[in-house]
């Protein structure tokens, strides 16, 4: 008998006729686009085209910045339309996690920077907390290095190690999802494998959307990738694909490296 095939998981964002302005200025414009779940997307495009506004629209991390809203259209989440007034931000943020380019421990312990978002949130009592905190550093890929200095300061990691330490930060509220701005940009060729390493185990439990100026970096880690250009979205399609064969000319020249 044939073995059936997995039924693909819903998207786990989707958007719609997306508009985002910084005041009077338009950053992003007519985005329609699925992310699916437990895959890899990426978005390329030339500085100041609106990656990391897209990426910051989905934790509503933008909220934060006077003059910014969004102007048009909707993203939804697990089906979920993220600018509802029901929406909590604060819940929205733990499921939508996010690491940035500069590693931001907390001048804390190793331990204390994991444990902060389960206490935040009240997730776990205290022996718990111990247990939940080993999980995420195994998770991270980080566990046997720090396991006997877990109350140390965090600031005394390396930058990889510090990268590794936000992640697992991140994961141990368990997010659906985790955003990625230029998550290794600061990092040597040897953290950055070991990112890139952790990226492709993540994907089987969370969707990771991870914004990245080096296509080699695409290439290699990501599903699907997003091209972006003036806060249009150009060109959505399986990396492979865009790579090697793009349907859009303005895509062309840019991997051929003609702008940007
Ligand atoms: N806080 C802000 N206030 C006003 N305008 C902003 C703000 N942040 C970004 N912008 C503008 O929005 C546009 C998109 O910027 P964004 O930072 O999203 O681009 P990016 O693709 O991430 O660029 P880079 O690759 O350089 O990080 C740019 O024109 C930028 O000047
Ligand atoms: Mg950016």
């Amino acid at each position: 008998m044939p073995i059936p095939s997995p039924l693909p998981l819903p998207p786990s964002i989707e958007v719609h006729d997306l508009h985002f302005n910084y005041g009077h200025a338009c950053a992003l414009k007519y985005l329609t686009f699925n992310i699916p779940a437990r895959q890899v997307t990426a978005f390329i495009g030339p500085s100041g085209c609106g990656k990391s506004t897209l990426l910051r629209c989905f934790n509503r991390m933008n909220d934060e910045i006077p003059g910014a809203r969004l102007s048009r259209g909707s993203i939804r989440i697990g089906g979920v339309d993220i600018h509802q007034r029901s929406v909590d931000v604060v819940k929205l943020r733990r499921e939508v996690g996010m690491v940035f380019q500069k590693s931001n421990p907390f001048p804390r312990s190793i331990f204390d920077n994991v444990a902060f978002g389960l206490q935040l949130h009240r997730m776990g009592n205290r022996s718990l907390l111990a247990q939940a905190v080993e999980e995420a550093l195994i998770s991270a890929a980080l566990w046997d290095e720090v396991k006997d200095r877990l109350h140390e300061s965090a600031l005394a990691l390396s930058g990889g190690q510090q990268q590794r330490l936000c992640i697992a930060r991140s994961l141990a509220v368990k997010p659906r999802i985790i955003l990625m701005d230029e998550p290794c940009s600061a990092l040597d060729p040897i953290a950055t494998a070991k990112i890139e390493d952790l990226i492709r185990i993540l994907r089987q439990q969370v969707t990771i959307i991870i914004v990245t100026h080096s296509m080699q970096q695409a290439a290699r880690v990501s599903d699907q990738t997003a091209f972006l250009y003036l806060g249009e979205l150009i060109e959505f399609s399986a990396t492979l694909k865009l790579f090697s064969n793009p349907a859009k000319k303005l895509t062309e020249d840019y991997l051929r490296g003609t702008f940007g």
